[in-house]
């Protein structure tokens, strides 16, 4: 049995552990991550999009905060993980345009378009006509669209790998495990016992492990974070030189209740999603997700049939009861969160590992993450 120390253990190594890492290092932690595969977790499935605005919802305007606080940090946070490690993430400024296909789907539009301009976001109503002078490709029938400049994209996996490197330059120490069990002392986190049998002790434990982070050993039970998987399926083509440009920015409808978007990429993929599905742990791609995502693409775009498909797979949202994530100091002193991003993982990236930092070096969350305390879930009278 092995035992090593830090001041920091991130228990899980997906975006949102590693910026933690990496920011919490900058800082001048010494920082450890636990995880089997760094780099890995649900930004291996997802497609990027930084949709602040078009993935507005009633309801959730303390998120859009925390939501446009990222999306302005990107560009810096794009730039300064360049300078660190080499690495280009992938982050473009194309837009997003978000169209209807039929009266219902206008209607939920101008809706949302309605509550866009009532948060003050920029966002223009185009005509059917306007948004196939936008984008060629798509269908004769689009009815109406939202064009939204402000909405931009990121590739995940490239995202993913920047941070593994800018981890290692800055000293940010992995150990390539599971984390088994949250190591308690005399009521307070001490690390963590890993599933080879090595212990890490740290001065504090951050629990940023996605889906998985309500199923650590040894967290007390009133502070486990209500974290759930929801399943996506995401499908991947390719556009040859031929046909390009096929997209010049992220299309987005809601089809039949569903949310499907294609979001194009420099290199020329096209990644299409996503299954929105509660089955718990399941990952398997399944003929009919995979057949609903091109059905509706197909509605959006006819021309993505003539395009090779080159990848499908399946990834796990960390959800949480409203849609947010759980920030900062969990209850039990020397455990903190950084989990339940749910659809905003990546768009929340950049914040979270400021605002990660900023936890861990003072004890106290920003002013910009308040709301967003684990605090709000914990059962009545318990601190
Ligand atoms: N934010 C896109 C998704 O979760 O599917």
């Amino acid at each position: 049995m092995s035992r090593s120390t830090s001041d920091v253990l991130v228990v899980g190594g997906g975006i949102i552990g590693l910026v933690t890492a990496w920011r919490a290092a900058q800082r001048g932690l010494r920082v450890a991550v636990a995880d089997p595969e760094p780099g890995g977790g649900a930004a291996r499935v997802a497609a990027g999009m930084l949709a602040a605005v078009t993935e507005l919802h009633y309801g959730e305007e303390t998120l859009l905060g925390l939501n446009l606080a990222s999306a302005a940090r990107y560009p810096d946070f794009a730039a300064e993980l360049r300078e660190a490690t080499g690495l280009d993430v992938g982050f473009r400024t194309s837009g997003t345009l978000a169209v209807a296909l039929d009266a219902d789907d206008r209607a939920h539009l101008r809706e949302l378009h309605a509550l866009q301009l009532r948060c003050g976001l920029a966002s223009e109503w185009l005509t059917g006509r306007e948004c196939r002078r936008l984008e060629p490709m798509l269908a004769p029938g689009v009815r109406g669209g939202l064009r939204v400049d402000g909405d931009h994209q990121v590739d995940p996996r490239r995202l993913a790998a920047a941070l593994v490197a800018a981890c290692e330059r800055s000293g940010v120490v992995f150990h390539r495990a599971r984390a088994d069990r949250l190591a308690v002392v005399r009521g307070r986190a001490t690390g963590a016992v890993l599933e080879d049998g090595a212990e890490i002790a740290a001065g504090q434990v951050v629990l940023a492990a996605g889906s998985l982070s309500g199923r650590l050993g040894g967290v007390p039970e009133e502070v486990l974070p209500p974290v759930r998987p929801v399943k996506g399926q995401v499908v991947r083509l390719s556009v040859p030189g031929a046909y390009a440009p096929f997209l010049s920015r992220s299309v987005r409808a809601v089809v039949r209740g569903g949310h499907v978007y294609l979001v194009p990429r420099e290199n020329g993929e096209l990644v299409v999603g996503a299954t929105s599905e509660e089955m718990g742990w399941d990952t398997t791609v399944t003929a009919g997700g995979v057949y609903e995502l091109l059905r509706d693409a197909h509605e959006l775009v006819p021309g993505i049939t003539e395009l090779p498909l080159t990848e499908t797979c399946a990834g796990l949202r960390p959800g949480s009861p409203d849609n947010a994530p759980l920030l900062g100091p969990s209850g039990l002193p020397g455990l903190h969160m950084a989990t339940g991003h749910y659809r905003n993982g990546v768009l929340l990236t950049p914040v979270t590992g400021d605002v990660m930092a900023d936890v861990l070096t003072t004890g106290e969350l920003p002013e910009v993450a308040r709301a967003f305390t684990p605090a709000r879930f914990r059962p009545v009278g318990v601190s």
